[in-house]
């Protein structure tokens, strides 16, 4: 079910993480929305909430723990609890590793990587106390397969495939009940493309999501998919893209 649970979303000022925040709010979610970019966070929890939803806002950089642990706090102050955290923050400034992009390789590593345990750390104390909780991450298609220019945004994805899947069996073992679903999308259409730098990675990526690429909304229904099953069920991996994509 989710009417009524408690969602908190990184990365929700665009792309999936907004589309998600949209929908689970239609489905009667309340939801906690976190990204840097005030601006847009203030116009689309209002837009929710004109459209007959509930959605409050916190600025938050993932790379800052106590910028997840406030959120955290913010979640159960604003709705009196959490009941599930998606961990979609992320950026892909894809190039090639001979182009030695070392600052975008350490911000990837910040972000994709650190960011989630950082949100991880700051829920999981309170998931485990309750014994229950559901943990959903954005990896990639790239998180199942190397590709060229994205060795360093693919490991970052690989790295949660990993850790994900580890946190699932370690809640089994340990009776917390604590749920996972690691989402691997392929090319949906948002703005992860602008953080690209590299000119001639970037052309390729844009002609390769003219060519494919789908609304986030197909992310979000499968956030609500992965929310909605029952308390005794995990569904812990999806993969999704456009029909007509390769990938
Ligand atoms: N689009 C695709 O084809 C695709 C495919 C596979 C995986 N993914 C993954 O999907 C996730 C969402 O990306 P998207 O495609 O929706 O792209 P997007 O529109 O660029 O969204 C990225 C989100 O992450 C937020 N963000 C970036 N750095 C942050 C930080 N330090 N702290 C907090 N929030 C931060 C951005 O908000 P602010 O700038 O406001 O902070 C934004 O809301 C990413 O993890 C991405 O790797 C996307």
């Amino acid at each position: 079910m989710i009417k009524g649970k408690v969602v908190i979303i990184t990365g929700a000022s665009s792309g999936i993480g907004e589309a998600t925040a949209r929908l689970l709010a239609r489905k009667g979610a309340k939801v906690v929305l976190g990204a840097r970019r005030e601006d847009k966070l203030k116009s689309i929890a209002e837009e929710i909430g004109k459209e007959g939803g509930q959605a409050v806002y916190q600025v938050l950089d993932v790379t800052r723990q106590s910028d997840n642990d406030d959120i955290v706090t913010f979640a159960k102050t604003s709705f009196g609890g959490v009941d599930a955290i998606f961990l979609n923050a992320g950026l892909m400034p894809s190039s090639p590793v001979s182009a030695l992009k070392t600052d975008e390789w350490h911000k990837m590593v910040d972000v994709n990587i650190k960011g989630v345990l950082n949100g991880v750390a700051a829920v999981l104390p309170t998931f485990i106390e309750q014994k229950s909780g559901h943990l959903i991450a954005t990896s990639s298609v790239a998180g199942l397969k190397a590709y060229p220019n994205s060795a360093v945004y693919g490991g970052t994805k690989w790295f949660l495939r990993d850790f994900m899947e580890v946190l699932r069996m370690e809640s089994a073992m340990e009776g917390t009940n604590i749920r996972t679903a690691t989402i691997y999308p392929a090319a949906i259409n948002t703005e992860l493309l602008d953080t690209i730098t590299d000119k001639q990675v970037s052309e390729a990526m844009h002609g390769l999501y003219a060519k494919f690429g789908i609304s986030p909304d197909r992310i979000a229904d499968v956030v609500a998919f992965a929310l909605d099953l029952p308390e005794d069920t995990t569904v812990n991996e999806f993969t999704v893209g456009p029909a007509n994509q390769p990938w």
